[in-house]
């Protein structure tokens, strides 16, 4: 059965409070970390200078080097790569191969690049434990890896995302199953298209006459950066997500009491917060949001690797991973922790 082997993760050095947000849009602390429990994330972006000092593919080096660490795996026994990001170096081919290239792996293994924004990392997954119960490959990296910061709106225009989303990476390794790794018993994936308007970003497309205009690039179109009905992606998450824990539980045989943990994409505390209440208070809902925001495809693998790194998990415990996001999609994993 595929597992968990390792698990790393990276965030850029660069921490943008709150505080420094309201120098450069009118917003506040106050209304940031009461809406959302943001109080500060990682930018690649150092303030309004547009100044981008690392690529998605050299984060995604940094957190993947972490992982392979933990187990002594160099990076040529690794046989595919799934890469989630919305946020790619480039549009085309992806990131994905520029990572292969970092990690200076010669053989033309397989680079599989995912998007499925907030869900990408859980799309990767479903994909790995194919790829790994089925016997086609045995040492499968999947990286979620974002560089928001660079696409978002400084002005008080973009305020209503641009304090949600940040910069980060998240990796694990799965492997056919050994008595050291966690089990990925089973991923449950779910998508609505017709919310698809709801949340994300409608410029440049390929769908238009020319992918670039003048008003684009001038600043004058707000469609560049993160749109979202905020009401309707709250209340949608708010429902989904502990809908998709009880469900994966329930075709596994188990019930919330079963749960040890729930590590949730990181979207908003208040979502967070009524996961918590609807599984009740026994159930441990791991958050690190107030300290990174929302980084989107990395937002899972970066709370599971601290989450592991904090002793969070332990060996035995039953973990659901949940995640909600763009398209809209959602869903869990369910995984049976090793040592
Ligand atoms: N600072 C100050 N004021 C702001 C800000 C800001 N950053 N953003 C919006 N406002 C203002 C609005 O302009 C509006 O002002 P008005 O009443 O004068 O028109 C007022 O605050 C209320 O705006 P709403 O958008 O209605 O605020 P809401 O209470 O819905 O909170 C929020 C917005 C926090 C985004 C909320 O809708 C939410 O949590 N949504 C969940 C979606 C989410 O977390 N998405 C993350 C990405 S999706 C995902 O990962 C699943």
């Amino acid at each position: 059965m595929a597992s968990i082997y390792a698990v790393g993760h990276f965030v850029p050095p660069n921490v943008v409070s709150n505080d420094d947000l309201s120098k450069w849009m009118d917003t506040s602390d106050e209304w940031i970390s009461q809406r959302t429990g943001i109080r500060e994330r990682r930018w690649i972006r150092r303030g309004n200078e547009s100044f981008v000092g690392m690529s998605n593919a050299e984060m995604a080096r940094s957190a993947v080097t972490q992982a392979l660490a933990s187990r002594d795996i160099k990076p040529g026994e690794i046989d595919a790569i799934i890469y989630a990001t919305v946020s790619p170096d480039t549009d085309s081919p992806g990131s994905g191969v520029g990572l292969k290239e970092l990690l200076d792996i010669d053989s033309a293994i397989p680079v599989i690049e995912v998007r499925n924004q907030c869900s990408g990392f859980m799309y990767g997954l479903l994909i790995a434990k194919a790829l790994v119960d089925d016997g086609l490959n045995r040492r499968v990296l999947v990286v979620g890896s974002e560089i928001q910061s660079s696409g978002l709106d400084l002005l008080t225009e973009g305020r209503g995302t641009t304090v949600l989303f940040a910069d980060g990476c998240g990796v694990v390794l799965v492997v056919p199953d050994t008595d050291a790794a966690a089990k990925v018993l089973d991923v449950s994936l779910c998508s609505d298209g017709r919310f698809a308007d709801r949340l994300g970003v409608k410029r440049p497309g390929f769908c238009s006459e020319a992918i670039l205009e003048p008003a684009l690039v001038s600043g004058g179109n707000q469609e560049i950066y993160p749109h979202m009905d905020g009401r309707m992606i709250f209340h949608m998450a708010s429902e989904k997500m502990p809908h998709a824990v009880r469900s994966i539980l329930e075709r596994n045989g188990y019930s919330a009491s079963d749960l040890a943990a729930v590590i949730p994409h990181q979207a908003n505390q208040r979502i967070i917060d009524m996961l918590g209440r609807d599984l009740g208070p026994e159930i441990k809902v791991f958050s690190n949001i107030a300290r990174y925001g929302n980084t989107t495809a990395a937002s899972i693998p970066i709370a599971l690797s601290e989450a592991v790194r904090a002793d969070y998990v332990h060996r035995g415990d039953l973990i659901c991973l949940v995640t909600f996001g763009s398209g809209v999609s959602w869903g869990a994993a369910l995984i049976k922790w090793g040592s």
